[in-house]
């Protein structure tokens, strides 16, 4: 892990960053792993699904933090969604990956027809649309005209801004959102450095007081919040928000790690199946008014 803090704050120190990276891109697009692709679009299919259960409306759907592909953008897309808001803090897409993304979801449409009931034909109609979208980078929701948007959905960026920020992008979502508007925001409660050194637990993270963890983010693209699952569930406790799923997947195995690993104390307050919640769905309807 502590290798990986330092090659990434070596690249933080960088110059000219986001020029360097769109050249670096002419000469070699960015190509994803399959499994990650993979993974997005089953997570995106699962959001596109409640939201469709949940009586959406697929006008326009703003979704926070892009990334590198828009696979879930490409999901709402098929489904019928007119215009789609993507947002970053870093311009990381760009009309490689977004091509990558459409093809993606093109091979999956028997999948997506299959889930939401729609014909695979209309599906696939959809996506040979081109896609009417703004893409708001630098990111701030004063960008966001009121009351615009059906949708707000996020997946793998909440984790990412700090409980402060967050504190404060509640209300501008709401205001965003039109009335009944919905949101779905997937948090990946896990330690992400994990993700690229398996010889560190899920939960390692939970081991380091904040100082020790305010050195893992000096390149701020690393940063993680730490919140557990109840902590989002306290956030989003706010008057005019009606929760309709918020649900926090147990990882049994990091369930069973915490019996023997030490937690920093700042993390005792939690009960262990609420820091083994690695996964947090989170659904909530704008009320009427
Ligand atoms: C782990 S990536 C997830 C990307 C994409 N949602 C996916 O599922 O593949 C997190 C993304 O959130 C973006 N991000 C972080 N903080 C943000 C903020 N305050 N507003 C918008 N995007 C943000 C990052 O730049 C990055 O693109």
């Amino acid at each position: 892990m502590w290798k990986q803090v330092f090659f990434s704050t070596v690249k933080s120190l960088i110059p000219f960053k986001n020029f360097l990276r769109q050249q670096l891109r002419v000469m070699r697009p960015y190509e994803s792993l399959h499994a990650n692709d993979s993974y997005a679009f089953e997570q995106g299919l699962e959001m596109v699904v409640a939201l469709k259960n949940a009586g959406a409306c697929f006008g326009t759907v703003l979704e926070i933090g892009t990334g590198w592909v828009p696979t879930i953008p490409y999901i709402f897309h098929s489904v019928g969604a007119k215009k789609l808001v993507l947002t970053d803090v870093e311009p990381l897409m760009d009309e490689a990956t977004r091509r990558q993304a459409r093809d993606f979801v093109e091979s999956q449409a028997e999948d997506i027809a299959l889930a939401t009931g729609i014909e695979q034909s209309e599906i696939l109609a959809n996506l040979r649309r081109p896609l009417d979208f703004d893409y708001l980078c630098p990111f701030d929701f004063e960008q966001v005209k009121k009351q615009s948007a059906d949708i707000i959905c996020s997946r793998t960026v909440l984790e990412h801004i700090s409980p402060k920020i967050l504190a404060d992008m509640i209300p501008q979502m709401m205001n965003a959102l039109k009335p009944a508007g919905l949101m779905f925001h997937i948090v990946d409660n896990s330690d992400h450095f994990e993700h690229k050194d398996k010889s560190i637990s899920r939960l390692n993270f939970l081991r380091y007081s904040k100082f020790v963890w305010l050195l893992t983010h000096i390149n701020k693209q690393e940063y993680q919040n730490r919140l557990r699952h109840s902590d989002y569930a306290k956030l989003f406790d706010v008057d005019g928000l009606e929760s309709v799923l918020f649900e926090g997947i147990i990882d049994e195995k990091s369930l069973v790690a915490l019996a023997s690993m030490n937690t920093h104390q700042d993390f005792n307050s939690y009960t262990d199946e609420d820091k083994a919640a690695l996964t947090s769905l989170i659904l909530i309807k704008k009320q009427c008014s």
